[in-house]
């Protein structure tokens, strides 16, 4: 999938570094890149973080429609990419045995996790209402700013 033109994931990097580097908040720096990518990503209908709370992901700041606020460790893609490791592109959705269904008209998505050291906390998700949305690029982009927020926050 073709971003608008002049799209650059290493652009959006350098903007995320500066928009974060004003605070070591985890929430306020979660809702900030949020909006970020939501403003500058094209076709993406939800983009937001779940953040570790016991043995759950606690939906946290995220743009885009009411998302689910629970969800289990190993559930979901996002349960599964926090108990992975891993970061997964799902191009879609039905396809995935136990996506769970926040927004009927999601059909890709892609949901990388969030470890500072070595400990869990949380994921980063995106989804699109089109198949097949997110590149390779776009994993590696989204990891990078992922670690973009890490370093950012305490
Ligand atoms: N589809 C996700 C749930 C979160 S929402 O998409 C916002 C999942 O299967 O984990």
């Amino acid at each position: 999938m073709n971003e608008r033109s002049g799209f650059s994931w290493q652009r959006l990097g350098r903007q995320a570094e500066g928009l974060l580097g004003v605070s070591a908040n985890r929430i306020s720096n979660a809702a900030n890149l949020s909006a970020l990518l939501y403003q500058e990503l094209s076709d993406v209908s939800w983009v937001g973080f779940y953040f570790l709370d016991g043995q759950d992901l606690m939906v946290g700041p995220f743009q885009g429609k009411p998302a689910c606020v629970r969800i289990e460790l190993g559930h979901g893609v996002c349960g599964t990419a926090a108990v992975s490791g891993e970061t997964i592109r799902v191009a879609d959705v039905d396809t995935f045995d136990g996506h769970i269904t926040c927004d009927a008209e999601a059909r890709s998505e892609l949901v990388v996790p969030l470890f500072k050291q070595g400990q869990l906390l949380g994921v980063l998700d995106v989804d699109s209402t089109s198949y097949d949305r997110f590149s390779e690029q776009d994993e590696a982009g989204l990891e990078d700013l992922a670690r973009i927020y890490l370093a950012s926050v305490s």
